[in-house]
């Protein structure tokens, strides 16, 4: 072990006492869950947990990110998504994270921070390219990939996940969606990464690289929006974007924002429900071997882990009038933070919530996706990528070993994996 590790692991240990410590010992008005060392360090659901029980809806006034409101229960999660009106998810407001701010000046304007009507506007657009038929088409090739990316794994040795698989099929979807060269589809990822990055990330760069690597990004899919001109009628999301009544004339700002949120919205997200699924499987192995003797219970296997996983662990909302909640007065503009990972946990509607139960009844009530008008639009294919990715494992792949020390993303948005060692058997 060299010295930066040593140190390292010592760190995480004094980190890990003091969370535990915090967690008991702390008043409730003084916890604050939106630490990203806590999401690293795995303790994010149990601080959660205590918020659900003692302060659904909790006032945060010191911290990294504070001031913030944290709305722990799905019930209320789902009640504020459905209220755009009060709980806006402008940029105009403040956006749509926790961190986001309206004089952020790295921000390019996507409709995922745009409250109704303008929002439905441009969503519809880009809607085709996530409709069953065109998903249809695209399955034969998904599943190709699938297939060579599980064959080309090594056997007999540890190897990364993450980067293996739970990154490859996700770029290579991701660039099928775009019309984007194969051959390039790492640029996709190597862009989102920058883009959400946050210090502590390996990706997290300084604002003058950022910059850089985003014009890198839009000199590229400038080239791509001109040829698409040129070349209408394609089905790819540019294409469409390009053909769009209430899209093809917008400015250039709002073609990058939608860029971006299109390559972020889909790398993150799918590559921890599939980084997720491995470490589930290897967690709860009643629930493979289940699988495996039922393959019809693939159709619950994305829901069930999408609650248990939950990639995104919060979107934000911002009030846009003075309002109550569970008693808690919110002001007009106050930033209220909908985590997703504590409904999802929420006892009150998912019995044994941190169990992986691969048949329970209501795992599609998960939040994942988040909630409403914004639900997320690539929530159908990322349960593609997911289910085919599964078959093709049941197929060929008769057991694996996960490593103990997968290391999580030390971020309070991603909640998911950096590197996750799997080891499959040697042939014969
Ligand atoms: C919206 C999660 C996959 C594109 C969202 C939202 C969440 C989410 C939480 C915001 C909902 C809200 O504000 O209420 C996920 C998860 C995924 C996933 C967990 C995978 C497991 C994808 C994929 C794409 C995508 C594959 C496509 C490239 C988008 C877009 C929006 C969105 C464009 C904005 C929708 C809107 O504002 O109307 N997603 N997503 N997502 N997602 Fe996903």
């Amino acid at each position: 072990m060299t010295q930066e590790q040593t140190t390292e692991n010592s760190s995480a240990a004094s980190n890990a006492q003091r969370f535990e410590q915090d967690l008991h010992q702390l008043p409730i008005a003084a916890l604050d869950v939106a630490q990203p060392d806590l999401f690293s360090a795995g303790f994010a659901p149990r601080y959660l947990a205590r918020l659900r029980h003692e302060a659904p809806v909790h006032y945060c006034a010191e911290g990294r990110f504070a001031p913030y409101w944290s709305i722990t229960r799905h019930s209320d999660i789902e009640a504020i998504e459905l209220d755009t009106e009060t709980f806006s998810s402008a940029h105009a407001n403040g956006g749509i994270t926790i961190g986001s701010s309206a004089d952020d000046p790295q921000f390019f304007p996507a409709f995922i921070s745009m409250d109704p009507p303008r929002h439905a506007t441009q969503r519809r657009v880009i809607a085709p390219a996530f409709s069953p038929e065109r998903l249809a088409q695209m399955e034969p090739q998904i599943r190709a990939w699938c297939a060579e990316i599980l064959e080309a794994l090594p056997r007999g040795e540890w190897f990364d996940w993450v980067d293996r698989v739970s990154i490859e099929l996700t770029a290579r979807t991701l660039a099928l969606l775009l019309g984007f060269p194969q051959e390039r589809s790492r640029d996709l990822i190597r862009w989102s990464e920058a883009m959400v990055a946050l210090p502590g990330h390996p990706a997290y760069t300084t604002p003058e690289n950022k910059m850089r690597l985003m014009q890198e990004c839009f000199g590229t899919f400038d080239a791509i929006w001109a040829a698409r001109l040129e070349t209408p009628g394609g089905d790819d999301l540019i294409s469409l974007l390009a053909q769009g009544e209430e899209t093809r004339h917008m400015p250039k700002p709002e073609f990058y924002g939608n860029v971006l949120l299109l390559i972020v919205g889909g790398n993150d997200t799918t590559r921890n429900s599939i980084s997720g699924s491995i470490v589930a499987m290897h967690a709860f192995p009643d629930a493979l071997q289940k699988l495996r003797a039922d393959p019809d219970l693939l159709a619950n296997l994305t829901p069930e882990l999408l609650r248990w996983q939950t990639p995104i662990a919060h979107m934000r909302r911002t009030a846009t009038r003075d309002v109550t909640i569970r008693g808690q007065h919110v002001r007009r503009g106050d930033k209220v933070i909908l985590w997703y990972l504590s409904a999802n946990r929420d006892e009150a509607l998912f019995e044994r919530p941190d169990d992986f139960v691969l048949e329970r009844p209501n795992a599609r009530r998960h939040l994942a996706f988040g909630f409403g008008v914004h639900r997320c639009i690539g929530a159908r294919l990322a349960d593609l990528q997911v289910r085919t990715l599964w078959e093709e494992i049941l197929r060929r792949i008769p057991a694996f070993d996960v490593a103990a020390d997968s290391v999580r993303v030390p971020s309070t948005f991603i909640n998911g994996y950096q590197q996750v060692m799997v080891r499959l058997p040697r042939p014969g």
